[in-house]
């Protein structure tokens, strides 16, 4: 594992949309997996530009959002669906069929892990995984305690992620169960880049 400390939250960002990029041009049909939120937001941004302007050519990759608030409607702007939506799939136009995410509205979350586990598995593992750290330590929704063994599945969130997560809401919302790829996916990901922005941060990332 390699630590590299940035000035900045520009720099980080610029540091993993460049790292991203390069992935694709090295290899077109990469699976990528990222995570939304705030850490993210400006690392999608910079991906985008850098895509469009260098013409890197990313129509082979397939692309995994990492996680999602059970019971959330896609519509909310809280939503890691409206994230990668907005940030991701509609300026780059991706297709569908190259975009999975899970359903979290569905009545049968247990087939959405299995739908994703396959996607994984018929890809030979994650090429490149993007996910940030809570003020929990959790990555995605793999909250304190979860197996590293653990494929994609459903949780019952932290108190911390409950009220930490009101960040990404309008207005104060019911958080109870989240949807996530597993750390046993992180794990076997041929690279993975873990990012946290600001001093809060500082204390979780010195405890892992
Ligand atoms: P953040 O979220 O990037 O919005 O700080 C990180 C997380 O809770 O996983």
């Amino acid at each position: 594992m390699k630590t590299i400390c940035f000035k900045n939250y520009q720099e980080l960002s610029a540091y993993t949309a460049a790292e991203i990029a390069d992935a694709i041009k090295e290899k077109p049909s990469l699976l990528l997996c990222m995570a939304s939120g705030h850490t993210p937001a400006l690392t999608a941004e910079l991906l985008v530009k850098k895509l469009l302007e260098e013409e890197i050519d990313y129509s082979q990759i397939t692309f995994l959002g990492l996680d999602e608030w059970v019971g959330l409607p896609r519509e909310n702007e809280g939503s890691c669906y409206h994230f990668f939506t907005t940030k991701l799939f509609e300026p780059l136009q991706l297709k569908p069929s190259q975009y999975f995410l899970f359903d979290a509205m569905s009545g049968d979350l247990k087939a959405e892990c299995t739908k994703m586990d396959a996607v994984i598995d018929s890809n030979g593992g994650i090429d490149l995984m993007l996910v940030g750290i809570g003020m929990n330590g959790h990555i995605g929704f793999n909250e304190p305690g979860t197996s590293f063994t653990a494929l994609s599945h459903v949780i019952e969130l932290d108190e911390t992620t409950k009220s930490v997560g009101q960040k990404y809401f309008k207005e104060k919302t019911a958080l109870h169960q989240g949807i996530t790829i597993g750390l046993g996916h992180l794990i076997n990901a041929k690279k993975v880049f873990l990012k946290a922005d600001g001093k809060r941060k500082a204390d979780v990332i010195k405890k892992r």
